[in-house]
């Protein structure tokens, strides 16, 4: 892989993300295997590259989408069956899980019967009043002890408040289709899951108990992918899942899940180029043609930590990695351990396919990496 790396860092320039559609589709089968009475919803937000939505829709998976634009993107792959079909599968393919969404996209969903979720009584009005068509899936909080991204203080509503929630949705002529939660993103806390799960079993039943039942649980993402060894296997975390999901819900019950990073981050790999160094205070500084507003965005949107290595062999050194901008928040690490790297090396990070691209930007006027798709 790494001859093939720098093959592609040769002939394209850097920086370059190259993402492996193999290892897509092998986590999309991991998944499926360890979970297999789950749908599987691909986050897009966590990778909204085309090619990714293509590759995945192809292999059978669905997808949660946070805005219009994402939905169209999925849209645009359901457009090409025949039109009957078309309505039968929305729901089966595309959920729309941001809680917030603003009137505009609303309205333009409405069309389309969407699966939209909600937390509060203002955004049912607002459903209720620009999207009446569409199906509702409730959100509710859950712990995200633990997980590298907290989600909790933003988004679900309290369990103490969701069969109201639910009996005024269908006081207002909704439908609830579903129950959803999200235990935080890279969730390495296992109970998590099983609280939220035994959470929304709870409301499910109450529900039922005043007459309306609930044919969904969306158990939302969270799926850790493996960056370090301290992250354990996922059959260990789906043995838990699928012995609290026999354990509390009929077997009726349809589930499905959001998984975002568990699907795309090992598949992709971003190589740079050093273009300057430096010794301060003794330490070695490289500075490489990536930023943290660029492909390294998550080291500051995700809370996340990528290691860089070098395709040079030598005794390594501790040194600091700085991104290309001016800013001095621009640290894509102080504790790199490289050898002796010049002006024009290339260095690449692994696992670097969630949320980075995705929310990269053209700071300082330079533009996001190019991304190169292999074994598509
Ligand atoms: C509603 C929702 N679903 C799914 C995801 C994907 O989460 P992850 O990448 O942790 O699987 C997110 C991430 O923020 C989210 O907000």
């Amino acid at each position: 892989m790494t001859k093939q790396l720098q093959t592609i860092a040769r002939k394209h320039g850097t920086p370059v993300v190259v993402i492996d559609h193999d290892i897509i589709r092998k986590n999309y089968a991991g998944f499926k295997k360890h979970l297999p009475k789950v749908q599987c919803y691909f986050a897009v937000k966590a990778n909204p590259a085309p090619e990714i939505v293509r590759t995945l829709y192809k292999t059978g998976a669905s997808f949660d989408v946070a805005s219009l634009p994402e939905f169209m993107l999925v849209y645009d792959n359901i457009k090409r069956l025949p039109p009957k079909q078309q309505q039968d599968f929305i729901w089966d393919k595309i959920i729309y899980a941001n809680p917030t969404k603003p009137k505009e996209t609303l309205l333009a969903l409405d069309q389309y019967k969407p699966l939209v979720t909600y937390d509060n009584l203002n955004e049912l009005k607002k459903i209720r009043q620009f999207a009446p068509h569409a199906g509702v899936v409730l959100r509710l909080r859950v712990d995200n002890t633990g997980s590298q991204c907290e989600l909790s203080s933003k988004f679900g509503c309290a369990t103490g408040e969701a069969v109201d929630l639910i009996k005024t949705a269908f006081a207002m002529g909704l439908v609830v289709e579903g129950l959803s939660f999200h235990v935080g993103s890279q969730c390495t806390n296992f109970q998590n899951f099983v609280q939220a799960l035994n959470a929304a079993a709870a409301v499910m039943r109450e529900s039922k108990s005043r007459g309306h039942e609930i044919k969904i649980l969306d158990i939302g993402g969270g799926f850790p992918a493996p960056y370090n060894k301290h992250v354990r296997p996922f059959r260990e975390l789906a043995r838990v899942i699928n012995a609290e999901i026999d354990r509390l819900f009929a077997p009726n019950i349809q589930i499905l899940a959001e998984p975002g990073r568990f699907l795309v981050a090992t598949a992709a790999t971003s190589v740079a180029r050093i273009i300057g160094k430096a010794v301060r205070d003794g330490k070695p500084c490289y500075y490489i043609d990536d930023s943290v507003y660029h492909t390294f965005s998550g080291i500051i949107f995700d809370h996340c930590q990528y290691h860089l290595k070098a395709f040079k062999k030598g005794k390594t050194d501790i040194c600091a990695v700085f991104g290309q901008t001016c800013d001095g928040l621009d640290t894509i690490s102080q504790s790199e351990e490289l050898p002796d790297l010049e002006i024009e090396d290339l260095v690449y990070a692994e696992n670097i396919g969630a949320y980075s691209n995705a929310s990269a930007t053209w700071f300082n006027g330079f533009p996001p990496a190019k991304v190169v798709h292999i074994n598509e």
